[in-house]
């Protein structure tokens, strides 16, 4: 929702090469040795204490009865795709995250986004947020940019900036797509300028389909209507009415515009909680426009502006400790509680055959909360929350990424006048991500249950995932820190109308704290700290094996505090599946012809081995389970030099 620009000086009103210095920078950067020296958001270092062991602590012991076949199972969801959890891009931070135009793509970014593509099938990622309300299409920018910014929207408190992009836009999205499967969300607002319902600027979802093709899934019509008032875009008796009636006026102008194929696949109406979606409902609006809907949408983040304001980044309204307010996510009521207000229209959705997404989330609003958003504990939070989402029947969740000046991404560039020096920062919700495709898998038909066990304890929820019908893997939190191990738990897993297998295999998420923001590890394999990060995974990969009771119709499974567990109840191929051998370029100037990229669509990782200056890493490139690597293999560093 929300990409920050504090400290940044926005005075342009008109395009220029000067404008575009992003977010903070590093302070004091003198080589690039002094990686320490950051202060942005991104890359702060607060660390809060892990909340105490609860009193009573939960069991340390309890049994998990796990039906072998779905038809047995009460309170199910539907199926759920692999690709449930995407990214939510602010248009604004393009150029740092993607590269400057169609030419000079990150390969940092293209390996983040293979790691979650190659476990998921595909990855969504959605373009859009607030910077969507004001973009616009202009023929051409100086530099051969596909995008830039223009003045700040000085009436929203985020002082977004106005986005103006180009038709390279989308070539540089399809080209992203043409290397990973990245299928696409993009936005745009109802009108622009605000008062004139005439002039829709629909080239966006013009090219937008014209070039991605079905690599677009869908256009998000206005962004958070329930704040337009708020940031007067509208007047103040604007109403859920006038936005059903605005967005049929924008089908109207879609139907008449011949250069737009596609009808069927507007998302609305992306409120943010100032309207619940009932108040949409109940004005017509499925029924007035189910046969041009793809899929309805909410965002909502964990802490809002409501009660939380914007102190951490903005200093506006009241301070909120991060201490007092971290063992809120470190428990499965936070996921639960987020879910409850929007399983009447999961429902409603289910019974119009809409896919309902989370469009926009994340920990904390206007920016995040330090301490928390970067933590581990963020991560098994939102793990939870998402694993929570499919089973409240979402169809998928966009976690946001804004720019330096949050707390919350999932990952962050370098800015752009030191990419030569850094490498990116992951922030610990992309495993997440990550994670949640490999608990989902690729088969669409992942079905997810909240098992309840341990009595219902809020500090180890469980969950169980069939897959075609079968019961496939069990995922197990501890949300407690206790290094004597005092707090580990063992579930006993035990299969009914089956037997356990011999034996199964488990991947740990782990790391020492819930506070921690490194070492913080994936089945023993981790993406490295600020400003390490190329996308591939570092460490050898460890699947620990346990044997099973199959007499006893039992499996035993460790659960460390902090950990989640994912346990492998049938034999996967893609088990082994973890990195993608990659260089990069440090300081190097190494970029793809834009004649390679051009035709690359299908190519196979070997052909994708173009020469350049590589700087190999020492990452592991393990390969257990029977799978080969199919993963794209990005051999080329790219260094957007962008300013
Ligand atoms: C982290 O961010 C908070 C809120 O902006 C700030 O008060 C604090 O000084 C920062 N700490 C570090 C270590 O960067
Ligand atoms: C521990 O398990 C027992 C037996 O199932 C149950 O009665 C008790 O409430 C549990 N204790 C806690 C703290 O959950
Ligand atoms: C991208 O920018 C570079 C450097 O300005 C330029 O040479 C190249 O032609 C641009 N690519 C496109 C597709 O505009
Ligand atoms: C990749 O970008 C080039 C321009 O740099 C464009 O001509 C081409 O169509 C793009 N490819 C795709 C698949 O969008
Ligand atoms: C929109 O507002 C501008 C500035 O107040 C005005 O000049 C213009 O006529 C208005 N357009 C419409 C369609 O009302
Ligand atoms: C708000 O705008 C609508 C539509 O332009 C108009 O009908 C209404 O009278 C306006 N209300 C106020 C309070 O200005
Ligand atoms: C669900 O939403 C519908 C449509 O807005 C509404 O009529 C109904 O009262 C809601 N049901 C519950 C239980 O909230
Ligand atoms: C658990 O989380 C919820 C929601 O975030 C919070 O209201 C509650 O206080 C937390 N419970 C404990 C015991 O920390
Ligand atoms: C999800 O949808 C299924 C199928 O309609 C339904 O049985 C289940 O109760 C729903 N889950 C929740 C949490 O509402
Ligand atoms: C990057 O840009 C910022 C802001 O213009 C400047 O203060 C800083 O010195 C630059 N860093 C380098 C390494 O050029
Ligand atoms: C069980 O799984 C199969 C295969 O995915 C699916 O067709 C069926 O609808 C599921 N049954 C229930 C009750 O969810
Ligand atoms: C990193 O985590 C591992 C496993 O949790 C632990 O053994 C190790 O001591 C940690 N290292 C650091 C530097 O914290």
């Amino acid at each position: 929702m929300f990409f920050l620009l504090l400290w940044t000086l926005w005075i342009l009103d008109t395009v220029s090469a000067s404008v575009t210095v992003y977010g903070q920078i590093p302070m004091g950067i003198t080589s690039a040795s002094s990686p320490t020296a950051t202060v942005a958001a991104a890359y702060n270092t607060t660390l809060l204490q892990p909340p105490e062991i609860p009193d009573p602590a939960p069991n340390t012991s309890f049994t998990l009865t796990l039906p072998s076949s779905n038809t047995s199972v009460a309170r199910l969801s539907i199926p759920v795709p692999g690709a449930f959890y995407g990214f939510s891009i602010e248009m604004s931070v393009i150029t740092q995250l993607f590269g400057k135009n169609s030419s000079f793509i990150q390969v940092p970014l293209l390996n983040l986004f293979s790691n979650v593509a190659e476990r998921a099938g595909e990855l969504h990622v959605r373009v859009g947020g607030n910077t969507q309300d004001y973009a616009f299409f202009v023929e051409t920018l100086p530099e051969d940019r596909a995008i830039s910014k223009q003045s700040a929207d000085t009436n929203n408190p985020t002082q977004t900036p106005a986005v103006i992009y180009t038709m390279d836009l989308f070539y540089l999205l399809g080209n992203v797509s043409a290397l990973v499967d990245v299928k696409w969300y993009l936005g745009k607002f109802l009108s622009v300028p605000f008062n004139d319902t005439s002039d829709f600027r629909l080239q966006i979802v013009e090219y937008g389909e014209a070039v991605l093709g079905d690599h677009l899934l869908g256009i998000q019509v206005a962004n958070e209507p329930d704040l337009y008032s708020a940031h007067q875009h509208r007047n103040s008796s604007y109403g859920p009415a006038d936005y059903t009636a605005e967005f049929g006026l924008m089908v109207q102008a879609l139907a008449a515009d011949s250069n737009v194929p596609v009808k069927n696949n507007l998302i609305g109406p992306s409120v943010s909680g100032t309207w619940t979606p009932e108040m949409v409902w109940n004005t017509g609006f499925i029924n007035d426009y189910v046969d041009n809907l793809f899929a309805l949408s909410v965002e909502q983040y964990k802490l809002t502006p409501a009660k939380y304001n914007c102190f951490p980044i903005y200093g506006i309204g009241v301070f909120h400790d991060p201490q007092i307010e971290f063992s809120d996510f470190l428990n499965h009521t936070s996921a639960v509680a987020l879910c409850e207000p929007y399983l009447n229209s999961t429902s409603i959705a289910q019974k119009a055959g809409k896919p309902f997404l989370m469009f926009e989330t994340n920990s904390a609003s206007c920016g995040g909360f330090p301490g928390i958003s970067d933590s581990f504990g963020a991560a098994l939070w939102a793990l939870d929350y998402g694993l929570q989402m499919a089973y409240s029947n979402f169809s998928g969740a966009m976690l946001h990424v804004g720019g330096q000046n949050v707390f919350y991404n999932p990952f962050t560039a370098p800015p752009t006048n030191v990419s030569k020096y850094y490498e990116w920062t992951i922030g610990a919700v992309y495993y997440s991500a990550l994670i949640s495709a490999e608990v989902f898998g690729k088969t669409n038909t992942a079905q997810i249950v909240d098992m309840l066990g341990n009595s219902e304890s809020i500090y180890t929820p469980q969950y169980a995932i069939y897959e075609n019908g079968a019961l496939a893997r069990v995922g197990l939190f501890n949300f407690m820190t206790d290094p004597s191990g005092a707090n580990s738990y063992k579930a006993t897993l035990t299969v009914s109308g089956g037997t356990v297998p011999s034996s199964v295999q488990v991947k740990y998420f782990l790391s020492d704290s819930v506070s921690t923001k490194d070492n913080i590890t994936w089945a023993g394999q981790t993406l490295g700290t600020i400003h390490e990060v190329d996308g591939r995974f570092k460490n050898d990969l460890n699947i620990v094996t346990i044997s099973c009771d199959t007499s006893a119709n039992t499996c035993v499974i460790p659960v460390p505090a902090p950990a989640f567990a994912l346990v492998f109840m049938q034999t996967e191929e893609s088990i082994g599946t973890a990195t993608f051998p990659t260089t990069t370029v440090k300081g190097g100037t190494a970029t793809v012809p834009p004649a390679v990229l051009a035709t690359s669509n299908g190519m196979s990782g070997a052909d994708w081995q173009l020469g350049s200056t590589s700087d190999e890493k020492s990452a592991g490139h393990p390969r257990l389970g029977t799978d080969v690597l199919r993963g794209v293999l990005f051999a080329v560093g790219l260094v957007a030099l962008a300013l």
